[in-house]
C-alpha cells in the first residue's frame, strides 16, 4: 500500500497556486526561477554527497567516490561565476547567505577579535550582529563566545550618515584607524544605497584587513553592473544569495579577488570554514539550477538588473505621489531593488504587513527603520520589485501597484484587482 499524500499535494498545489499565481510578492529577499531551472532541480544529485572540491584528472580532492558528474556541474559552475563576476576567486557550496557568511567568520576570525559591522537598527544583517555567527564565533573547541564576556568578538558599527540610509564614509575610516579591526563588514538587508567601499578599502588595504562585502541582497545587481562593483572598490570577499535579486535556487556564494600570499591564506581559511566549518556535502542537486541561473545572468543580467532598479524608483515616485511616506526620498528613495516605507499614518506596520498579505495577496514584511528601537514593534515595510520585474512588470504597472498598496493601506479590500494585475504577469522574462 502506498502511503497517502494527498493532504501534502492539496498543501503544495495551494502554495503554487497562492503565491506562485495570485499574489504580488514584494519580499525584497524572495525571487521566482525560471522554467528551466526549477525543472532541473529534481535529479538524481538529491541526497548524493560530494565532500571537499571537483577531482581533476592530476589530483584526488573527494572523501567520496561517484562525484564525476557533479565534478563537471561544480567546475563549471565555478568558472562562470567568476567570469560573470570578473573576479579570481568563487566557492560555490554554501548553502545560503548565512551559511557563507558563517564559513567567512570561522575562517578568519579568533576569539578576542574585533569587526566592524552594521547594525540591525541601520538595516545590517542578523548574522554579523552580536546574536548572529559573527558576534558569536564558535570556537575550534566548541566554546561559544558570548557577546561582551572574556576573549568575545568586539563589535563596533559603522557610524551613519543623518537620514541612516548611508555610511559616513570619514567616520568609517576614522574607526577602522582607531579600532585596527580584524575583519571588516559592509552591506546590508535594507540596503537602499551603495556603500562607501572605495574609501574603507583604501585603509583596509594599508592595513591588511580582510574586507567582507555582504551582497547577500544586491548580488544580481552587481553581476547585472548596475549596483557598485565592490572588487573595483577594492573588496576581498563579497558573499551573496543565490535566490534574491540573483534569480536562482536558494543557495549562497562566496566570490573572492585575492593574489597576495596573505590573501590566498584568508582563502584557504574560508575554504576550511565552508567545509568542514559550515557544510559536509553542500545541496546538490539545486546546483545545476545554480549553473543555469549564472548563464541566464550572463545572457540578461544587466537588462534585468536595470529594469529592477528603474522599477524601484518608479514605485517609490508612484507611492509617494499617492501620499505613502517613501523614505530617501531626497535621494531618489533607491538606488536598488528595495524601498523603506513609513507607515505609521496608515497603523501599525506588523498589522499592516498581515492585512496587506491576508486580506490582499500583497506580500511584504515589517521593518525597523533607521530610529527604530524594536524589532518587533518597527514602523516600516520593506519591499522590493525584483520578482515582479522578473515576470514583466514594467513603470507603467508600478502605477497600478501604488494604488492598490495604498487602498491596501487604508483597509479597503482590493484582493480581486491584485489577482487581476497579477494575472497579466505569469511568464517569468530574462530567461
Ligand atoms: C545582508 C544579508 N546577509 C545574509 C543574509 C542571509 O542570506 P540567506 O537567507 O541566503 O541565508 C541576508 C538575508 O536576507 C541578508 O540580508
Amino acid at each position: 500500500m502506498s502511503v497517502n499524500i494527498s493532504d501534502v499535494l492539496d498543501i503544495v498545489d495551494s502554495q503554487n497556486q497562492w503565491r506562485g499565481k495570485e499574489t504580488i510578492n514584494l519580499i525584497a529577499s524572495e525571487n521566482v526561477q525560471s522554467d528551466a531551472v526549477k525543472q532541473i532541480e529534481s535529479n538524481d544529485f538529491m541526497g548524493r554527497y560530494a565532500e571537499g572540491h571537483p577531482n581533476t584528472a592530476q589530483q584526488d580532492n573527494r572523501y567520496y567516490e561517484g562525484t564525476r558528474y557533479i565534478d563537471q556541474i561544480e567546475s563549471m559552475t565555478t568558472r562562470e561565476i567568476i567570469k560573470l563576476a570578473k573576479c579570481l576567486q568563487a566557492d560555490v557550496r554554501p548553502l545560503s547567505g548565512n551559511a557563507a557568511n558563517t564559513a567567512v567568520a570561522l575562517g578568519i576570525l579568533r576569539g578576542g577579535d574585533t569587526v566592524l559591522v552594521n547594525s540591525i537598527e541601520i538595516g545590517g544583517h542578523i548574522s554579523h550582529n552580536p546574536i548572529g555567527v559573527v558576534g558569536r564565533r564558535i570556537q575550534v573547541r566548541g566554546k561559544v563566545l558570548t557577546p561582551g564576556r572574556e576573549n568575545s568578538i568586539s563589535l563596533h558599527f559603522w557610524p551613519a550618515t543623518e537620514d541612516g540610509y548611508h555610511l559616513d564614509a570619514p567616520k568609517c575610516v576614522d574607526l577602522v584607524e582607531q579600532t585596527s579591526p580584524n575583519m571588516v563588514i559592509l552591506g546590508k538587508s535594507l540596503f537602499l544605497f551603495p556603500e562607501p567601499v572605495k574609501q574603507i578599502a583604501e585603509v583596509c588595504r594599508a592595513k591588511n584587513i580582510p574586507l567582507l562585502y555582504d551582497g547577500a541582497h544586491v548580488l544580481g545587481l552587481i553581476l547585472g553592473g548596475q549596483f557598485q562593483n565592490p572588487f573595483e572598490e577594492g573588496a576581498h570577499f563579497i558573499n551573496g544569495s543565490t535566490h534574491k535579486t540573483f534569480p536562482g535556487p536558494q543557495r549562497g556564494v562566496i566570490l573572492g579577488n585575492m593574489a597576495t600570499e596573505l590573501e590566498m591564506k584568508w582563502w584557504s581559511s574560508v575554504d576550511r570554514g565552508v567545509m568542514p566549518g559550515s557544510s559536509s556535502s553542500h545541496h546538490l542537486h539545486t546546483l545545476p539550477g545554480m549553473l543555469i541561473a549564472v548563464r541566464e545572468m550572463a545572457e540578461f543580467g544587466r537588462e534585468y538588473a536595470a529594469q529592477t532598479i528603474t522599477n524601484a524608483k518608479a514605485l517609490g515616485q508612484a507611492l509617494t505621489d499617492e501620499g505613502v511616506n517613501v523614505e530617501a526620498k531626497e535621494f531618489g528613495f533607491t538606488e536598488s531593488h528595495q524601498l523603506a516605507i513609513k507607515v505609521t499614518n496608515f497603523g501599525i506596520a506588523k498589522e499592516l504587513a498581515r492585512s496587506l498579505s491576508d486580506k490582499n495577496n500583497i506580500i511584504t514584511n515589517y521593518n525597523m527603520l533607521p530610529g527604530d528601537k524594536d524589532a518587533k514593534n518597527p514602523t516600516g515595510l520593506r519591499i522590493g520589485v525584483q520578482e515582479m520585474t522578473r515576470y514583466g512588470m514594467k513603470e507603467g504597472e508600478m502605477g497600478e501597484l501604488a494604488d492598490l498598496m495604498k487602498a491596501g493601506l487604508q483597509g479597503k479590500i482590493v484582493k480581486d484587482e491584485v489577482i487581476k494585475l497579477r494575472s497579466r504577469f505569469t511568464d517569468v522574462h530574462f530567461a
